[in-house]
């Protein structure tokens, strides 16, 4: 007999059930009842990409390219090379030496699940030619982004995001300092939308930080002079921060680690290291968001890491999420599109971590109950049955949630498992509500009972919904 083995979901991910579903679902609908307000499109781009696009945008030396992401060969493109290799060498490749021809594949032939979408919807952009479309594009998403990170509370290897994008092609020959108000007002506009989301919501304790990071003029100037700094107290930063200094010192800033606080807090900051536009455009996003009736706070610390990111960048925290407590990321990203061979095209956006979103809604208890039955059919006797299912149709059809048995109950068991169920009332059909044509119906929650026709029936439930 075959062992049996219990499967398990795999570490990092999880089944979500019902009753929690209803909460995903309501977030869901919320968020494209909201961002269709703003005139977004959904796009619903693939799950895996080729692991080049996201290692161009994102940056190889970032932790989610570096260290997390899930890139693998095709197990398809492996069988070519298996193939060929016999041919040439007229022998059968060992496993080690399928493994070394996979490990030598380049990044130009494998592929990743995304872990972010982001780079998606700019290669649609650019595939689809959108450019072309009234501008900006403005376009959301929602769905699984995958991350080989270390699971926890509010963090997990398969995570879900809603997110959104503007694009915008920059016309031939514009001066970039000409369009920084709208720019601003365009930023202003994407904060104001996920802030009102998650006021729709409910969320509670949100706090949105901003900053800006300035842009390929003025950050590489204040990166180096802040790799200098780093230089100075290099023996006082842990080994990460240490290993930072080289390959990314912004990401210093975001350290959490107690001992270095002091060290950060007299570093350079990156506010006074603008260029003027960059300047202007921070300025006028501050306006933009107070005009919108915004509520923020400046952190100069605020770097994100990911590698697209240029002036506005901002993160949004809410109550009760612990260290995970982030629960939205977003920022500006002019040239990405360029970067990706596309025309140059300004961006701007965010993504919601929805798995984050949904443990706040419930640690201030917005989860909502499950949904009970509106009704459940209690009939007994064999010719009732089809009395029964006649009566659940129209039920259903008028969108009433209904439990039907399968078999015919004892009066007792019925009500037993209709209360279970959490039903409002049970509908009572025998022998004789089939030959009268009045229904009994009984009212769970008082334990009443009347008599009445299917349509006087119908129509109370109606007036109830
Ligand atoms: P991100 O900051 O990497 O940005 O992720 C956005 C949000 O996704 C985070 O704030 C967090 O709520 C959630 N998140 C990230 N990793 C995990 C995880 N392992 N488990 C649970 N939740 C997680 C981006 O992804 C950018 N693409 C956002 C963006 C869009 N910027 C411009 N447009």
């Amino acid at each position: 007999m075959a062992e049996k083995k219990k499967f398990q979901a795999i570490k990092g991910t999880r089944d979500l059930l019902p009753p929690e579903t209803e909460l995903w679902n309501r977030v869901e609908q919320t968020a494209r009842k909201v961002f269709g307000t703003f005139g977004y499109g959904e796009i619903r781009p693939p799950i895996f990409e080729p692991t080049e696009l996201f290692a161009r945008s994102i940056g190889v030396d970032t932790d989610v390219v570096s260290k997390e992401m899930y890139s693998f060969p095709d197990p398809f493109d492996l069988g070519d090379i298996y193939a060929q290799y016999q041919l040439r060498e007229s022998t059968t490749p060992g496993a080690g030496q399928l493994a070394t021809i996979a490990g030598l594949l380049p990044d130009s032939q494998l592929i990743a699940a995304r872990p972010e979408a982001t780079a998606s919807v700019c290669r649609a952009y650019i595939e689809h030619g959108m450019h072309a479309l009234p501008q900006p594009v403005k376009l959301y998403y929602m769905g699984p982004m995958f991350r080989r990170e270390r699971p926890q509370k509010g963090r997990y290897r398969q995570f879900y995001q809603i997110g959104a994008e503007v694009l915008e092609m920059v016309p031939p020959n514009q001066d970039p300092a000409k369009n920084i108000g709208k720019d601003a007002a365009v930023d202003a506009e994407v904060i104001e939308m996920v802030m009102a989301f998650f006021a729709r919501l409910g969320l509670e304790g949100v706090k949105l930080e901003i900053n800006s990071i300035g842009d390929r003029d003025c950050r590489p100037k204040y990166v180096e002079l802040l790799r200098a700094e780093l230089l100075k107290v290099k023996d006082k930063l842990g080994p990460d921060s240490q290993r930072r200094i080289e390959t990314n010192p912004l990401r210093v800033l975001d350290s959490k680690l107690e001992s270095e606080q002091g060290i950060i807090a007299r570093l350079p900051k990156i506010a006074d290291h603008l260029c003027a536009n960059c300047a202007a455009q921070y300025t006028e996003v501050k306006r933009q968001l107070n005009m919108r009736g915004v509520a923020y706070a400046e952190n100069w610390r605020l770097v994100r890491g990911l590698d697209y990111y240029m002036r506005t960048t901002f993160e949004i925290t809410a109550l009760g999420l612990g260290s995970q407590n982030a629960v939205c990321g977003g920022g500006r990203y002019d040239g990405l599109v360029e970067l990706l061979g596309g025309p140059p095209t300004k961006g701007i956006g965010f993504a919601i971590g929805e798995d984050r979103l949904i443990l706040s809604l419930q640690e201030a208890g917005k989860g909502g109950a499950a949904q009970g039955r509106d009704v459940f059919v209690a009939w007994m006797g064999e010719k009732t049955q089809a009395t029964a299912i006649a009566a659940a149709q129209k039920l259903r059809a008028a969108g009433l949630r209904v439990e039907l048995p399968p078999v015919e109950q004892k009066f007792g068991k019925a009500l037993g498992q209709a209360d279970k169920l959490g039903a409002r009332y049970a509908l009572i059909l025998g022998d004789d509500e089939v030959a009268t044509g009045q229904w009994t119906v009984k009212t769970l929650a008082d334990g009443s009972q009347t008599k009445m026709s299917e349509a006087e029936f119908l129509e109370m439930l109606r007036k109830g919904l």
